[in-house]
């Protein structure tokens, strides 16, 4: 999806990602202007000073701040994320070999539309074994491909496929969802959906692109992130979403380790560490609930940094027992030095 933002055009991220960050970008900017107006802080990035997205995923919340003006530093921005296969399909649509991915993805695509002629709807068998449908012989392949390059093989057209391959999985599968097994295998069954318009977005493969040029993308984990962060610099971090209590369904499974509560009270008192230490600005997404209110709120307190919270109504499918779909409503903390 490409929208105006008057003049201008604003490119979405080239994959569905649990917990995306996206439409949020429009309040998490709202909220900076406001906090500019009133208070007379600075939340944008200005020369000499740099961002880092520790939790990058699909880069929702990037493409939102740079569309929206937020980034105005020359200076390098660092993009990371603890899953291999995202790393390694946004270095791949970073560099030039951009080109080479999306006239992939092209081909996969019109090879699938044939493959569905005969294959007839999608996840019927059609009286052939699962494994051997379109979708099911590219997943394979993906996951061998994922072999190679994790295991060091790093040859530059495995890249490629792996890249093209990621983002047609990504479109092609069941609801949009992403799981890999403990192996780190994509293991998604395929989708019923019966649009395939969006599996090749030239354009839009384009125009991310672009976007990412000036970054530095990283696969690590969020504490070697912390390192590069400097005084004056902005962090958004965007960790999974703290699992709520009595709920089965909070999703923090993006590679083969999980992000487990303990983490989460790490990366609170580390998170405001940091601004207290490197005199950093910084803004937290989670669910609005007490128990991450209260983390951050203490965390911060801890430290001796200020902390503001708000919340952001939002409607999430998480399945609680016997309740079913609940609102849960999302949190914004601004942690920064500002007095
Ligand atoms: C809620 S998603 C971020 C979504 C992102 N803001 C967007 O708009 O697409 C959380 C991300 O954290 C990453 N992640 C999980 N554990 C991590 C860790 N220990 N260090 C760095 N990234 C991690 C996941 O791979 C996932 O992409």
């Amino acid at each position: 999806m490409t929208v105006r933002n008057g003049r201008d055009y604003m490119v979405s991220p080239i994959l569905k990602w649990p917990g995306g960050k996206f439409r949020l970008s429009r309040h998490v900017f709202d909220k900076i202007v406001e906090r500019e107006e009133v208070y007379g802080e600075d939340w944008h990035v200005r020369t000499g000073q740099r961002y880092h997205e520790p939790f990058t995923g699909a880069g929702g919340m990037y493409l939102g701040f740079r569309k929206r003006g937020l980034l105005n530093s020359r200076k390098k921005t660092f993009l990371s994320d603890l899953s291999f296969h995202l790393s390694t399909t946004l270095e791949a649509i970073q560099g030039d070999s951009w080109t080479e991915v999306s006239g992939l993805l092209g081909g996969i695509k019109d090879d699938y539309l044939e493959a569905l002629k005969t294959e007839l709807e999608p996840r019927l068998r059609n009286g052939r074994p699962l494994e051997e449908r379109f979708y099911y012989r590219k997943r394979k392949r993906f996951n061998e491909l994922y072999d190679y390059i994790v295991n060091g093989s790093k040859s530059k057209p495995d890249v490629i496929e792996f890249a093209a391959l990621m983002v047609f999985l990504n479109k092609v599968g069941y609801n949009g969802i992403w799981r890999v097994n403990s192996s780190g295998y994509y293991n998604v069954p395929e989708g019923e959906s019966a649009s395939y318009n969006n599996v090749h977005e030239h354009d839009k493969l384009r125009e991310v692109h672009h976007a990412l040029k000036d970054t530095v993308i990283h696969h690590r984990d969020w504490k070697e992130s912390f390192r590069d962060v400097r005084r004056g610099d902005l962090v958004y971090l965007d960790p999974p979403y703290l699992p709520l209590e009595g709920s089965k369904g909070t999703f923090n499974q993006y590679s083969a380790v999980k992000f487990e509560r303990r983490d989460h009270w790490l990366l609170a008192s580390e998170s405001a560490r940091l601004v207290s230490k490197k005199g950093c600005r910084m803004i937290v997404s989670n669910h609005h609930t007490e128990e991450v209110v209260r983390l951050y709120s203490e965390a911060a307190e801890e430290e001796s940094v200020r902390c503001d919270v708000y919340k952001i109504p939002k409607v999430h499918n998480v399945n609680r027992i016997g309740e079913g779909r609940v609102e849960i409503n999302e949190a914004l903390f601004f942690i920064s030095n500002f007095t």
